[in-house]
């Protein structure tokens, strides 16, 4: 039958959605992590450029801005803090992640909308500098109240 069929294709479609979703605790950990090392290498590429210790290069701040961007709007970024990776590798992701969901999904959400701002601020220091400024607050307000030192 048609219809059972259909049906079948798309509980298939679904169980695949889920099983991504749902990597182990220790490669979602290790997501996470690597996914700030490689926005916080950008970040410094781009605050290097932003101070003026390296020329400004607009075609690496837009490239570093756009990481920054991607990086955030992929859905395995929260994805990778999901229940049950409290533990199962060193982490330093602190409990109240999952104790206070809605609070840490709008730090993330924060951390987010100033990431996607960065590609359309990459194009001069002084619009790079005022982006970076406000990305830079929510690293840091969501490391006080979320990562453990
Ligand atoms: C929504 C919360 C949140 C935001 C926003 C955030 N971080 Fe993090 N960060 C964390 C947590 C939680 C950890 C610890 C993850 C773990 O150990 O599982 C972490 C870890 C890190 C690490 C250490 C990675 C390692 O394990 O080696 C670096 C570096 C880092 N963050 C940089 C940054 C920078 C730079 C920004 C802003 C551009 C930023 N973070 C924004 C929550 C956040």
């Amino acid at each position: 039958m048609k219809f059972t069929h259909l049906a079948a294709l798309m509980l298939a479609a679904l169980t695949t959605a889920t099983a991504l979703a749902q990597a182990k605790p220790e490669d979602q950990i290790k997501y996470r992590q690597s996914a700030m090392v490689v926005g916080a290498r950008s970040v410094a590429a781009l605050n290097a450029m932003a101070k003026g210790d390296v020329p400004f290069n607009p075609e690496q701040a837009q490239a570093h801005a756009n990481v920054l961007a991607n990086l955030t709007r992929v859905d395995a970024a929260l994805a990778a803090y999901g229940p049950g990776t409290d533990k199962g590798a060193p982490t330093k992701a602190a409990p109240k992640i999952w104790s206070e969901p809605a609070q840490f999904k709008a730090a993330f959400d924060r951390f987010a909308t100033a990431s996607q701002a960065l590609p359309a601020a990459a194009g001069s220091v002084a619009t790079l500098k005022g982006a970076l400024a406000d990305l830079g607050k929510t690293c840091k307000g969501c490391h006080d109240d979320y990562r453990q030192r």
